[in-house]
């Protein structure tokens, strides 16, 4: 409760759903350590954990934005650690800023000068993440870099426990990435960046994750005052409805800042115009907004 829990003193809590309306308590996934020169000690920052199951090594694996404990947000770095059964406990492994030592696919004459090149041997910068799986059990690791600058997408090696320089840049000035494939295109929803503090939402698409990505613009439809602020959210995932094709839920966070422990989930349907993605306000909605899916032969 209270501003002290924009800092991390228990862990990476984990909810399990069978329908996604039902949610059971799995209690710590990952706990912070009492050990005060461990990387995930009481007081560093842990944000946005995501995790992946891995065919190959039959782990979950899990990454997130961790902040060393006393550094604000300068270390900018990923945590990744990993488990046998997806609610933990996972074993924290180690962290690391992705992509040292490798230039972006996409480099350019100002990267070789500029932060890319600052950061070429300690690795990239990485604030807000997320961790996209393709269709061929390919990984990226999807987050806000070069001062949040750009976003870049970085492909993870086969164990997804690190990353073999493969990247790009994608959006510039965005956080919160949350990812999610459609009709064989890659959509990406980031916010702008303004702290806590919610603002309008931007998609861009890409026909290949290491690919070019383009701007769409804002997904939201509404009021210009929900357009602004995306529904009073920032976006945090977007969820694919197990077993029902083309089904997407976009995930936001509602930040209550001065009481880290009040903050709120706004959870909206993507619905699809033209082709187009798009979010709109519904106070109440479940799942038969999204068409059925097709009957099994
Ligand atoms: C937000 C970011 C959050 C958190 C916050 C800290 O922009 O999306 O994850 O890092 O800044 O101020």
């Amino acid at each position: 409760a209270g501003p002290g829990g924009n800092v991390a003193h228990v862990g990476v809590h984990c909810y399990s759903s069978t329908d996604l309306y039902n949610w059971k308590n799995e209690g710590v996934a990952l706990a912070i350590s009492k050990d005060p020169t461990s990387e995930i000690t009481d007081g560093c920052i842990i944000e946005r954990p995501k995790v992946l199951y891995n065919a190959k090594t039959k782990k979950y694996v899990m990454w997130f934005h961790l902040e060393l404990k006393g550094q604000g947000y300068a270390a900018a770095r990923c945590g990744i650690a990993t488990s046998d059964t997806p609610a933990g406990p996972y074993t924290y492994l180690k962290s690391i800023r992705p992509d040292a030592g490798a230039w972006p696919l996409d480099v350019t004459d100002d990267d070789r000068k500029g932060k890319v090149a600052r950061d070429f041997t300690t690795g990239q910068m990485a604030r807000d993440m997320t961790l996209f799986q393709d269709d061929d059990g390919t990984a990226y690791l999807v987050a806000s870099s070069e001062d949040n600058g750009k976003i870049h997408v970085s492909q993870l090696t086969d164990d997804y426990l690190g990353t073999p320089g493969k990247y790009v840049r994608a959006l510039y000035w965005s956080e919160a990435p949350a990812v999610f494939k459609h009709d064989g295109r890659y959509y990406m929803i980031v916010s702008g960046c303004s702290g806590w503090a919610p603002n309008a939402a931007t998609i861009g698409v890409a026909s290949s994750m290491l690919g070019k990505w383009t701007s769409l613009g804002n997904p939201c439809r509404g009021e210009p005052g929900q357009l602004k602020t995306t529904f009073e959210s920032q976006s945090t995932a977007v969820l694919p409805v197990a077993g029902q094709p083309d089904a997407f839920i976009f995930m936001g966070d509602r930040w209550r800042p001065d009481n880290a422990i009040d903050g709120r989930y706004v959870w909206l349907p993507i619905q699809f115009e033209n082709g187009m993605p798009v979010l709109k306000w519904l106070p109440h909605w479940d799942l038969t907004v999204f068409p059925p899916a097709p009957a099994s032969k």
